[in-house]
């Protein structure tokens, strides 16, 4: 019989990307369903709430069925254990996340080694998007479309105005 496979994605998605949507579709090849882990922490250049930051989550998944958002704080071990899921999955981009994300992997192992971290390789469309870039980028008045979903994009035009330079 076959059993009900749940990995834990993790992350602070200030804002999601098409880089995690991309994780997130791929991660759904492999298992039955994800539950996508927002860490509510009080970043001090944070642009979205972590309210708006599930918001945004779900807007974008189209309430695809088999993943569900939710929140947490504390340790992220904690957290996968009190959800019984005992696989993490991450997106790996480039070889400068390994090394973090490596002891990452390796602390959390420490902390419960029966949780497992699975690593995806971004698609090579994405491999160069990050939260941190898309918030500078956006801030800034650059134009981040085409590195995030419609309605990211529509929250950030809501926050910063549109890109400067841009027809409307
Ligand atoms: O999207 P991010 O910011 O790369 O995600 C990082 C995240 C949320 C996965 C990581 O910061 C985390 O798990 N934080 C919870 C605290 C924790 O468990 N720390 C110990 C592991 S080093």
């Amino acid at each position: 019989m076959h059993s009900v496979r749940i990995a834990l994605y993790p992350g602070s998605f200030d804002p999601p990307t098409h880089g995690h949507l991309s994780i997130i579709q791929r991660g759904l090849k492999i298992f039955d369903g994800l539950t996508v882990a927002v860490l509510k922490n009080p970043a001090k250049d944070a642009v979205f709430s972590v309210e708006e930051r599930v918001d945004l989550l779900r807007g974008a998944l189209r309430s695809d069925q088999r993943v569900q958002v939710k929140t947490f704080s504390g340790l992220l071990v904690k957290f996968a254990q009190e959800e019984g899921v005992n696989t993490i999955l991450r997106g790996l981009r480039a070889v400068s996340d390994f090394e973090y994300e490596f002891q990452m992997a390796n602390m959390n192992r420490k902390l419960d080694n029966g949780i497992e971290t699975l690593f995806m390789m971004t698609g090579e469309d994405y491999f160069y998007i990050s939260s941190r870039f898309v918030r500078d980028v956006a801030r800034l008045g650059g134009d981040v479309a085409g590195l995030v979903p419609p309605n990211v994009l529509e929250a950030l035009r809501r926050k910063f105005g549109p890109p400067q330079g841009a027809q409307k």
